[in-house]
């Protein structure tokens, strides 16, 4: 099963799409790549938002592109979540479990674009503790951008049990450096999932295909039905023990 994690399509939530026909637009794009289902993961900000606010207007936002769609023909099915931007003290807010993926207990979680310190493990450790939910580590290559390695990012997993969101655009262009560092990502056990973080159609489009062509390339079918079944299981809701 395709699916795409990661997305900014919900109309005017965040600085993703911008209307509702750069929603239509963006599902035609995931269409044509077969996704078969989309989680709407617009940007949550607890520094900013209360959850009752964001769930109120992510509401609204999902009923203007439903309207959008009205009848138009075969489009992934839509999930709702939320990008939600580490925030400490956010896992033992009685409202955490709101965010989740709609029907599952997993969550989608950014974190901080910075070179992860000590201090930043510590907190994230608490945070882990105290969250009941699933975690998937949003775009996990990205902080390899900000003075990161690899084992900084591998070192996240002593604190519990993750799924990497890899970006389909990483995958699609990648130079021979972040090939590299990708395949040790690819090569190292934990499981997998693919995200678009698609924004628009211009400069942030979904490449959900060229990112399934560079898997199967570069690392085989095997590692792309892998991908797939990860996929299949947490729409599932299933354990992260049962991921591979
Ligand atoms: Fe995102």
């Amino acid at each position: 099963m395709r699916v795409d994690f990661h997305s900014h399509i919900l109309p005017v939530m965040d600085d993703g799409a911008k209307n509702p026909g750069e929603s239509l637009k963006l599902l035609e794009m995931l269409d044509s790549s077969k996704v078969d289902n989309a989680v709407l993961t617009s940007h949550f900000y607890r520094q900013k938002e209360n959850i009752d606010s964001f769930i109120g207007r992510r509401e609204i936002s999902f009923g203007t592109l439903k309207k959008a769609m009205g009848e138009s023909g075969s489009c992934p099915e839509l999930l709702l979540g939320a990008e939600i931007y580490f925030y400490p003290s956010l896992s033992s807010d009685p409202d955490f479990g709101r965010l989740c993926m709609e029907n599952t207990e997993y969550i989608l979680l950014e974190l901080p674009f910075e070179r992860f310190q000590d201090n930043f493990y510590r907190s994230f450790s608490k945070f882990v503790n105290n969250c009941e939910h699933k975690i998937i580590l949003a775009h996990i290559e990205r902080y390899l951008s900000f003075g990161n390695t690899v084992d900084d990012i591998f070192r996240l997993c002593e604190y519990g049990d993750f799924v990497f969101q890899i970006n389909c655009t990483s995958i699609a262009e990648a130079g021979f450096l972040q090939k590299r560092k990708l395949s040790k990502i690819f090569e190292s056990g934990v499981p997998i999932v693919l995200g678009t973080d698609t924004h628009n159609t211009t400069s942030r489009p979904p490449m959900f295909d060229k990112a399934e062509k560079c898997i199967v390339k570069q690392y085989g079918q095997r590692a792309f039905d892998r991908i797939c079944r990860n996929s299949e299981l947490i729409i599932e809701n299933c354990e992260l023990s049962k991921l591979g």
